[in-house]
């Protein structure tokens, strides 16, 4: 899958430049990375902030699949970033759901996908990987209202970016080619094996409500499996985990 690769030293998001060359037709692999971005967005249209010394870097994708299956791309994405990061410098990493990498309960990398799609088919999703790697975090990051980290303060010295940007792309482009033969299982079994919140009571943002619940995993398209206060089950498929408080499964009543 190894395409044209833009590189910037600034940019406003490399999501919004992969958008851009993914409307003129760039085709799927082809990669936007910047040493800084003005304009980085996170989730739920929050500020990315994208000082020097992380990785910022967007990558067009084009899967002619069912779109039910498109968030198992954001799932890969963050296990790719997640087994990338464990491969290169034996971290204890872990996922967020749906796709924040944790070390040590504190966030080192996120997740933006973005999908465009017309009447019958996905023109292109795009897929935005930030990583804190060499970043002082409590220099840049005061505003912040979650903990968060970067691997040079986890490992005590600077890492070699272009090294880890090689890794992730790698790791990506196995996931990818799986996921385009409709061979999910490997992406849910990497991501279950990494799962942070399994068991642990989660309130989940929705963009309509917060429902709080015990996280009793992912299904097969990615959605996280809730057992409620009431002991009803559901499933969400887009959202966030706004806290997640480890073991008070058992006091809250959310015995299984
Ligand atoms: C999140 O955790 O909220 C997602 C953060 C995604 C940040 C990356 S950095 C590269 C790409 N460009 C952006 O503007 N955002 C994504």
């Amino acid at each position: 899958m190894r395409k044209s690769i833009f590189y910037y030293q600034e940019v406003s998001s490399t999501n919004d430049l992969a958008k851009d060359l993914a409307k003129k037709g760039s085709e799927e692999g082809t990669m936007v990375i910047a040493e800084r971005q003005t304009k980085g967005r996170g989730r739920f249209g929050r500020t990315w902030f994208s000082p020097e010394g992380g990785i910022y870097l967007s990558l067009i994708l084009r899967p002619q699949v069912n779109p039910k299956v498109i968030p198992l791309i954001t799932l890969l994405a963050g296990v790719a970033v997640a087994e990338a990061i464990k491969a290169l410098y034996a971290l204890s990493v872990m996922l967020k759901w749906p796709n924040d990498v944790l070390i040590n309960g504190k966030k080192v990398s996120g997740i933006l996908t973005e999908m465009e799609s017309g009447i019958e088919a996905i023109n292109f999703v795009i897929v935005g990987i930030g990583i804190n790697a060499n970043i002082e975090t409590r220099r840049w990051f005061k505003e912040l209202d979650y903990p968060a980290t970067s691997l040079m303060e986890e490992l005590g010295k600077r890492i070699e970016i272009k090294k880890l940007i090689n890794e992730v792309q790698a790791k990506i482009e196995n996931f990818y080619f799986l996921f385009k033969q409709g061979n999910y299982s490997p992406i849910l079994e990497a991501y279950r094996n990494l799962d942070a919140t399994f068991e642990k009571i989660v309130e989940i943002k929705t963009t309509k409500e917060v429902i709080k619940g015990k996280a009793m995993g992912i299904d097969n398209y990615g959605s996280l499996k809730l057992k409620l206060l009431t002991g009803e089950k559901t499933k969400v498929c887009c959202g966030e985990v706004i806290s997640n408080r480890l073991n008070e499964g058992k006091s809250q009543g959310f015995e299984t």
